[in-house]
């Protein structure tokens, strides 16, 4: 019993929170990506360069609580208007 309770409160970890991850498109980012949403955040935003990845694993998750965009972390022009 007190171990179901422990694993409902760690599920909604993140909730109502807006979770950004920059490299989510593949690798470490993209499991990072398909972990949190199972923790319950208003939103995940998936930052990367490769485009057609990073639209494919958000697709994947699902658009009511992924979107992709584009942001190079290289330039900060890029972040600065992300
Ligand atoms: N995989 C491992 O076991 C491991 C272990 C230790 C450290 N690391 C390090 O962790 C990092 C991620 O590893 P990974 O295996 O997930 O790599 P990966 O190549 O699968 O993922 C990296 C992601 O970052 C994105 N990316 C690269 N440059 C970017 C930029 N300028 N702006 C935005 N996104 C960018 C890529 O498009 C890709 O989606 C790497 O630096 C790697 O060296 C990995």
């Amino acid at each position: 019993m007190a171990e179901a309770i422990v694993v409902q409160n760690e599920k909604k970890k993140l909730e109502g929170k807006v979770v950004i991850i920059t490299g989510g498109a593949s690798g470490i980012g993209e499991a990072t990506a398909r972990l949190f949403a199972n923790h319950n955040p208003s939103m995940i935003v998936i930052a990367d360069i490769q485009d057609q990845k990073g639209h494919a694993v958000a697709t994947s998750i699902g658009s009511q609580i992924c979107s992709y965009i584009h942001c190079d972390v290289s330039d900060e022009l890029q972040v600065k208007f992300f």
